[in-house]
């Protein structure tokens, strides 16, 4: 049978397709109903495995992570992503566990920008300013998703139209972004959009890991290394000043692998404004092109596992998980208390459409949106 099920196959069916796949000892795709959103839609969830065992699934609504299972380095696989068991929790109010965020990642100031002499007005969703692309953002909505198997990786392609308009943006824009696990243990998000107006546009994605295992404590000893010799200091309200900052001599400093806790609680205005890491890294560039750069690499001790970030884009967002605090309960029950994920969310810089400094996220009529990040997973002794 062929592991690649039509959208009417039922879940007995899902399910033996996955086990085929399994056994053929190689990687395969598979699709299972995962509930209904409250508005009708209909959601399922993929299962991708590649040729060493991990498992990605993924759902069609927001594009969301549910799980990855990577091996530690005695070969025993884990889940390394928070998340939920039910849809209903995703809708409920999840922090964007494992979703795709669009049209822009990050901070507008207070939901207002300029372009082309007009001003337009967004949604606001965080105190006075608009976030992870308003209140619904293209992690609540439920994507058009093609799997695909090739020689050495599985993926999945997901389309979504974003109408004119849409949370104020300008613009009817078309998004495609491919999740791709290859046999090298890389995961690919290769992100593709165009538009018919001129509109803002900085995708990325925002799963929260812990390379120890969802759920098995706090990400305070991973140990970080960031490709960043700058950052981009915030305000009170985690918008950025302007300011390009150099890392030299502050709490910022990742240029040498520094576990995440060594100086989280120092008496630093930046690490107040952010209640920890909650900050734009301005990523080291050499003379590459447009390839993917070295952006971070995360190990964490005790299960040896590391994951690697490289991406085309100018900016990452180093997150330590500094809003969970213990109110919400994930997958298996887990109860995600302060700073029990983080997240590396490759991107443009906040708030560039108020400042024209920053390196443009501006799409027009003609142009093409591309992006690619990679996260690769390995161990350490
Ligand atoms: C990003 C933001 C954080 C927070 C998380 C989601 O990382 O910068 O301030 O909003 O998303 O909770």
């Amino acid at each position: 049978m062929h592991p690649i099920l039509d959208r009417r196959a039922s879940r007995w069916l899902a399910i033996v397709s996955l086990s085929a796949a399994c056994a053929r000892g190689g990687g395969g795709v598979a699709r299972e109903p995962f509930g209904t959103t409250h508005r009708g839609e209909a959601v399922s969830v993929y299962t991708l495995k590649n040729a060493h065992g991990i498992e990605l699934r993924v759902l069609d609504y927001g594009g969301i992570i549910l799980s990855l299972q990577v091996p530690d380095r005695s070969g025993r696989l884990d889940d390394v992503v928070l998340g939920f068991d039910s849809l209903g929790d995703y809708e409920r109010g999840s922090p964007y566990f494992g979703a795709l965020i669009g049209r822009y990642g990050n901070r507008i100031a207070r939901g207002r920008f300029t372009l082309d002499g007009r001003t337009y007005t967004l949604a606001t969703n965080n105190g006075p300013n608009h976030l992870h692309g308003g209140v619904r953002g293209f992690d609540k909505v439920v994507w058009t998703a093609a799997p695909f198997e090739r020689g050495d990786s599985v993926g999945l392609v997901l389309n979504y139209t974003s109408p004119d308009g849409e949370e104020g943006y300008p613009g009817t824009l078309r998004a495609t972004v491919t999740y791709t696990l290859t046999n090298a243990n890389q995961l690919i998000f290769d992100y593709h959009a165009t538009t018919d107006r001129a509109t803002p546009v900085n995708l990325t994605q925002h799963s929260y890991f812990n390379l120890a295992g969802d759920g098995k404590g706090d990400i305070l000893g991973h140990v970080v290394t960031l490709n960043a010799d700058r950052f981009t200091p915030v305000d009170s309200t985690l918008i950025p000043t302007g300011e390009i900052r150099s890392v030299a001599g502050t709490p910022f400093d990742f240029r040498t692998p520094t576990a995440i806790g060594a100086r989280i609680d120092r008496d630093d205005e930046q690490l107040r404004y952010g209640r920890g890491y909650d900050h734009n890294f301005v990523l080291n560039k050499g003379a590459t092109g447009n390839e993917p750069t070295l952006a971070a690499r995360v190990y964490e001790p005790t299960s040896g596992r590391v994951m690697e970030v490289a991406t085309t884009e100018p900016g990452l967002q180093f997150y330590s998980g500094n809003f969970l605090d213990g109110t919400l309960q994930g997958k298996r029950g887990v109860v995600y208390r302060h700073r029990y994920g983080f997240a590396m969310e490759t991107q443009h810089f906040p708030d560039s459409p108020n400042k024209p400094a920053f390196p443009s996220t501006i799409l027009r009529p003609g142009e093409e949106y591309r992006s690619r990040t990679i996260y690769r997973f390995g161990v350490q002794p």
